[in-house]
């Protein structure tokens, strides 16, 4: 038995997630957290920061800083500073402040769509105008619509806003890819704000590869999001990195936060540090267990009437086809039978429901039954 079959019981923790069907025999598979417990050197890390029992102001640890670098270095051969970093309390705020510091009034941001729902919201919130170009499907594969974002340029569009590997639809996308969207940025002079917050869970041996990565001249016009959020199941602690090279960037990024989204928490930093650090194995671990829920839910599906799964590369989110099958409203048809999955339409993709898959083998197991006996007697219209 793996530490990840262990089922953890969740309800009256204030648990986002769990909250939302407390009364209902509904399974919660919708937010994007894992119910998983983090790693045991997190935990030791927390525990041993709670027992002090003072908790004032904090300051960013050396050994973090250094911990950090020495993760990108190791895991992508990125070259990082100390003085390219900026701790910010999660990848949300940091979407936003791009948003609101790198761009101006008129000017407009891109993104392809589906998408997490705040790279939809943050322009709009900051006054700025969104362009969307849906993601096209190639032999059943989604691509990166580079064309179709190039013909959407004006002259006022300033920044593009990209989330890779991608929620909801799960591609790692390729080198040919990446290069794609830093030629465009280039060439139109677009600033380009990438959220890579789901690097570290990517599947079938593939290596994620940080758009910073792929020419060394966007990095004067990138912001780069990253953190442990997703990877260690650390998103009730916060805790992220913007990082941006380009010093007249970082400066407007700074002024726009400061006073604004508040200090890092004091959980965070040593949360950060042990993810970072000591924990490598237990994320191998988790990314078999992961790539096992996934083939299970993939051949699951795959047997079922009227809904289809995409081709999961990354993430814990399965993106399921859900056209096929007329009802209503498909949110209520999963929740009648105890799953509550999380619409499609808030990613910008009608006609979909997304699946968190992050969850031991036997509550995953339930939930397809359900699913399944609710498809088999399904009064469509
Ligand atoms: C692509 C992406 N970015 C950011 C976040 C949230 O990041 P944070 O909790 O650090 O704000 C999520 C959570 O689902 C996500 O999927």
């Amino acid at each position: 038995m793996s530490e990840f079959d262990r089922f953890v019981d969740r309800r009256n923790s204030s648990s986002t997630k769990w909250e939302k069907y407390k009364d209902r025999d509904v399974i919660p598979m919708w937010i994007a957290d894992m119910d998983f417990k983090a790693p045991q050197p997190v935990i030791a890390q927390l525990e041993q920061r709670c027992r002090l029992g003072v908790y004032g102001y904090t300051k960013l640890p050396e050994e973090l800083v250094e911990v950090f670098l020495a993760y990108l270095q190791s895991s992508y051969s990125w070259s990082v500073s100390e003085q390219d970093l900026v701790f910010i309390p999660g990848i949300v705020p940091g979407l936003n402040i791009a948003c609101r510091s790198l761009v101006s009034d008129g000017e407009a941001i891109l993104t392809a769509t589906p998408t997490y729902p705040p790279l939809l919201s943050a322009p709009g919130d900051a006054g700025r105008d969104l362009i969307r170009v849906p993601v096209e499907k190639q032999d059943g594969r989604y691509v990166y619509p580079i064309k179709k974002l190039a013909e959407s340029i004006t002259a006022n569009s300033r920044m593009l806003l990209l989330c890779n590997p991608s929620n909801p639809i799960g591609r790692s996308l390729t080198r040919d890819e990446l290069q794609g969207i830093v030629a465009l940025c280039l060439k139109h002079n677009l600033l380009l704000c990438s959220d890579e917050i789901h690097c570290d869970l990517v599947f079938d041996g593939r290596s994620h590869l940080p758009v910073a990565t792929i020419a060394p001249a966007i990095e004067d016009s990138l912001i780069t999001l990253i953190g442990p959020g997703k990877t260690y199941n650390l998103t009730g602690i916060g805790g992220a990195v913007a990082i941006i090279k380009n010093p007249a960037l970082r400066e407007a990024f700074i002024a726009t936060s400061v006073g604004i989204t508040g200090a890092v928490s004091l959980f965070s930093y040593p949360a950060m540090l042990a993810a970072y650090r000591d924990c490598s194995a237990w994320r191998e671990e988790l990314l078999a267990y992961l790539q096992g829920n996934r083939d299970y839910l993939r051949q699951r599906i795959d047997e079922m009437p009227y809904i289809r799964m995409n081709d999961v590369e990354a993430t814990y989110l399965a993106w399921i086809d859900v056209s096929a099958l007329k009802v209503s409203d498909p949110l209520a048809f999963f929740e009648e039978a105890g799953v509550g999955l999380a619409a499609g339409e808030q990613y910008g993709g009608a006609g979909f429901m997304r699946l968190n898959f992050g969850c031991p083998r036997s509550v995953l197991a339930t939930a397809c039954d359900r699913i399944e006996s609710a498809l088999r007697s399904a009064d469509t219209e």
